[in-house]
């Protein structure tokens, strides 16, 4: 009988050291969700971390995307990270605010950024670096940012002047500055996650929308808006953030090839989304669904008189030094 357990003591301990083994042998899990279509500058950029995690750790990284909101949508999927169901996400620096980062709507600021070279200033710079830190007390790390591009507006009723936009109800991300925005023309926001917004479109919830044209044409609201106005009236990017507590626990070697991977994938994603944003405004063009209002100058001007205010509106909830920091990096002025 004691011969008997001896033996069966010692296959438990040999099947507990093959299944160590096995384990040593697992590669380490990075689950990366995010709301977008795969063919968008985020879903594409996601694919390229994922691709460099691999090949760059030989396999002992597997990263696995869930787009779509194909796990989770805009706010669960924050608290997710925080509880480290998920380990990766990209969401846009408009999403910050509920997690309690309120200076991440900065960047909604409108007409803020005249193109992507005054903005990777800030983003590329100390000030975009400040920001990511201010995420660590609550358990996240900032990685990167990627960029999407500049938001048009849209309706089903031709946007040229402020004035056209009054009494419009605008499906809007989360952020204050945006909701500050959509007042300043007289509109009616409303916040809603990004996975509902086609529905809401289509049965007349909102009459219209914001975002660059890649999301607005990968989510097919070109089919159920029939005017989209180049107003180029604001940014959108993402923030890449990680679960510190995973990041830290992965052995310094492989975490230094991730991040060599994340330094490489973001160049990637910011040279490609200019150009999948133009791609995306032929695409919408083709579909011959949704007019293409190109404003005038004057018109564009009058846009940026109605939303500028904003800028000061806000800047008790962003900071003003924060704003002046950007002002000064990127030259803007208010009063032009
Ligand atoms: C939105 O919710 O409109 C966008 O931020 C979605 C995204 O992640 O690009």
């Amino acid at each position: 009988m004691r011969t008997w357990r001896m033996g069966l003591g010692v296959v438990a301990m040999a099947w507990m050291a093959l299944c160590g083994s096995a384990l040593a042998n697992e590669p380490i899990l990075i689950k990366f969700s995010h709301v977008v279509a795969i063919d968008t500058p985020k879903g594409k950029a996601a694919e390229k971390f994922k691709e460099l995690a691999a090949s760059y750790t030989n396999n002992r990284v597997k990263v696995d995307i869930y787009p779509n909101s194909q796990l989770f949508k805009d706010k669960e999927e924050l608290e997710a990270l925080q509880m480290g169901t998920v380990q990766m996400l990209a969401p846009s620096l408009a999403k910050f605010g509920p997690l309690g980062v309120k200076e991440f709507e900065v960047f909604d600021l409108p007409f803020l950024f005249d193109d992507y070279a005054k903005l990777h200033t800030v983003t590329y710079g100390p000030i975009g670096q400040a920001l990511l830190a201010k995420l660590t007390p609550k358990g996240i790390l900032g990685l990167a940012y990627w960029d999407n591009g500049f938001k048009q507006m849209s309706a089903n009723k031709p946007l040229k002047n402020p004035e056209d936009l009054k009494g419009l109800k605008l499906r809007i991300q989360s952020s204050k500055v945006l909701d500050a925005q959509m007042r300043a023309f007289g509109a009616n926001p409303q916040v809603m996650a990004f996975s509902e917004v086609y529905q809401a479109l289509q049965t007349g919830v909102v009459d219209g929308t914001e975002n660059p044209v890649s999301n607005f044409y990968t989510q097919k609201m070109h089919e159920v808006q029939k005017y989209l106005s180049l107003s180029d009236h604001g940014y959108l990017g993402y923030a890449v953030i990680v679960n510190k507590a995973f990041w830290e626990g992965i052995p310094a070697d492989i975490r230094s090839q991730l991040d060599r991977a994340m330094a490489d994938a973001t160049l990637y994603a910011n040279q490609i989304a200019k150009q999948e944003n133009d791609k995306a405004l032929e695409a919408v063009r083709q579909s011959g669904k949704t007019q293409i209002i190109l404003l005038t100058n004057e018109q564009r001007v009058a846009w940026k008189r109605a939303l500028v205010k904003v800028h000061q509106e806000m800047s008790g909830r962003i900071g003003a030094e924060l704003i002046q920091s950007i002002y000064q990096a990127t030259g803007f002025d208010p009063a032009k």
